[in-house]
């Protein structure tokens, strides 16, 4: 076979396999989607997607982690140092500079102000994921006082902003209320 030949050989098996997986995609497509359409939640399962955290435990400086819908929520009551720490910093200086908050209005910018539940910027509440890959961050650590994914190294400040490393983007901050001063509803 020349090597013409080989190469024509070799794109046309490239097309079968392609055209072949295709036409698998389609398939395995429309036989799970009957079974998505059937798992759209119900009332009952939307209310689960609501949950209640007391959080009358925390002193400033202290945070605990909950699970929600699957994954870790990080929900911190700052001190005093951790606050200014954050506020000090300009929105210029991030290397995302959207708030990621769910809380917040559209478009807002990732200023200390626009990550916090409360004004005073006590309260922090964040999905515990990295935005790189998906590891849990540690707490208490990191270059900027705040956490670290020692997965590939990203260092996320007192605000849970994206400062250092390959995570592209800040941790999100998940729809979030008090209900009353100790109690912080998630979604
Ligand atoms: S998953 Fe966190 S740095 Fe890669």
């Amino acid at each position: 076979m020349s090597h013409a030949e080989e190469e024509h050989e070799g794109t046309r098996r490239d097309f079968l396999y392609y055209a072949t997986g295709g036409a698998g995609a389609v398939a395995a497509g429309a036989a799970v989607w009957p079974l998505v359409n059937q798992m759209n939640p119900s009332a009952d399962v939307l209310a689960l997607s609501s949950i209640v955290v007391d959080v009358s435990s925390l002193d400033p400086g202290t945070q605990l982690t909950v699970k929600w819908l699957g994954k870790p929520v990080f929900i911190r009551r700052r001190s005093a140092d951790e606050i200014e720490e954050a506020r000090a910093v300009a929105v210029s200086d991030l290397p995302d500079q959207g708030a990621e908050n769910a809380n917040a209005p559209v478009g807002a910018d990732a200023s200390d102000e626009n990550r916090t539940l409360d004004e005073a910027g006590e309260w922090l509440v964040m999905m515990g994921v990295c935005t790189h890959l998906g590891c849990v961050p540690l707490g208490d650590a990191g270059d900027f006082g705040g956490w670290f994914c020692p997965c590939h190294g990203s260092h996320y400040d007192t605000a849970g902003r994206i400062r250092k490393g390959p995570a592209p983007t800040n941790l999100p901050v998940p729809v979030a209320t008090f209900l009353d001063a100790t109690t912080i509803q998630l979604g």
